[in-house]
């Protein structure tokens, strides 16, 4: 008797996970799903009746059989569990939109400095220039003695230039950042013989102290034409066809005699424009340039007599903060997405 009861349960058990199984696994909606854990699951359910009939079974079978209720009482849970998950997720797909606009994906674009040295270097290319480019990290020789700087030039000072803490070059120096591009003219120089035209974009560094107007580091854009027989009108030429590319046919261009040890004579050029400035009728100091020195090319190993040459260099952030009205530098480098964006 008490045996027949055991095997009675335990194929009720075997039965009862069956067909619960097949229920779970083919409900198609909310009310199904609710329908089964009613018939199995719920206090009243089929389960619930089962475990109380442990009650009848014979001491030394009641673990064997308490065990086989636990396990089936488990597997109807999961598989109810990934019913109802299968119908949720299911609905979710279908409540998903597709007519909806997706969500637009942010995209940057070059920054300001960069775009104006690209139009910068874009305008000396057609010219025939070729790029250039040379260290941040530069030596004292290249940045200052063979550009025919003396030693006791004020820029050389430490508290105007960041010396770098390493043994200094046996040839060339101590070791700095460049407080200008013209040392990559020494370096083209260096490596090829006239005729040399070459655009040379980059970054440069000074300890100034920072204000609206100046910042530890900014870019230039410096220009080199070495060849026979070049002269002022050249400069001047090739100048005033950039700045009116740059800037619009009525610019005009005028050159103040001014010194800088690599050139002689050497000038600043001041512009005025229609699309410059507040009335359009002052003049703007935006570059410097001259006629290569002899002294340069001697440092270069180039024969002064032969050849002759002309030199400028252009301050980026001046021009981008006159083109377009910013009223400080270190905007630039602050990175406030308001700003970048307008641009
Ligand atoms: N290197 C100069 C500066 O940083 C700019 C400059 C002036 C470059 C005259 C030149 C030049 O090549 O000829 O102020």
């Amino acid at each position: 008797m008490a045996l027949e009861m055991t095997v009675d349960i335990l194929e009720h058990i075997s039965v009862l996970e069956k067909e619960a199984a097949t229920a779970l696994e083919s409900v198609v909606d909310v009310k199904a799903l609710e329908d089964v854990r009613l018939k199995y699951l719920a206090r009243k359910g089929a389960l619930p009746a089962l475990m109380e009939r442990l009650k009848e079974v014979p001491a030394e079978k009641k673990r064997e059989v308490g065990q086989s209720l636990n396990t089936l009482k488990g597997r109807v849970q999961t598989l109810f569990d990934a019913a109802k998950e299968r119908l949720e997720s299911a609905a979710e797909d279908r409540d998903v939109d597709i007519t909806l606009p997706g969500r637009p994906v942010p995209d940057g674009h070059l920054h300001l400095i960069t775009q104006v040295t690209d139009r910068i270097v874009g305008i000396f290319r057609r010219l025939g220039f070729a790029i250039a480019e040379g260290p941040d990290i530069e030596t004292e020789w290249h940045n200052f003695d063979a550009l025919n700087t003396p030693p006791d030039h004020p820029a050389r000072n430490e508290a105007d230039t960041f010396y770098l803490d390493r043994p200094a070059d046996p040839r060339y120096g101590r070791f700095l950042l460049r407080t200008q591009t013209s040392p990559v003219q020494i370096r083209v120089m260096q490596s090829q013989q006239p005729p040399v035209r070459v655009i040379c974009p980059g970054r440069c560094y000074r300890r100034d102290e920072i204000d609206a107007t100046h910042s530890s580091s900014f870019h230039q854009v410096e220009g080199l034409a070495v060849d026979r027989g070049i002269s002022l009108a050249d400069l001047k030429g090739t100048l005033e066809f950039f700045f009116r590319e740059l800037l619009g046919p009525g610019t005009r261009m005028r050159f103040r005699p001014h010194f800088f040890p690599f050139t002689e004579p050497s000038f600043e050029v001041d512009l005025s424009s229609e699309s410059l400035g507040r009335s359009g009728k002052e003049w703007l100091e935006i570059a410097g340039c001259g006629m290569v020195d002899p002294a340069v090319f001697q440092a270069v190993g180039y024969d002064a007599e032969a050849y002759a040459g002309y030199a400028f260099g252009l301050g980026v952030e001046r021009i981008v903060m006159i083109l377009h009205g910013i009223p400080d530098i270190r905007l630039f480098e602050q990175n406030d997405l308001r700003f970048l964006r307008q641009f």
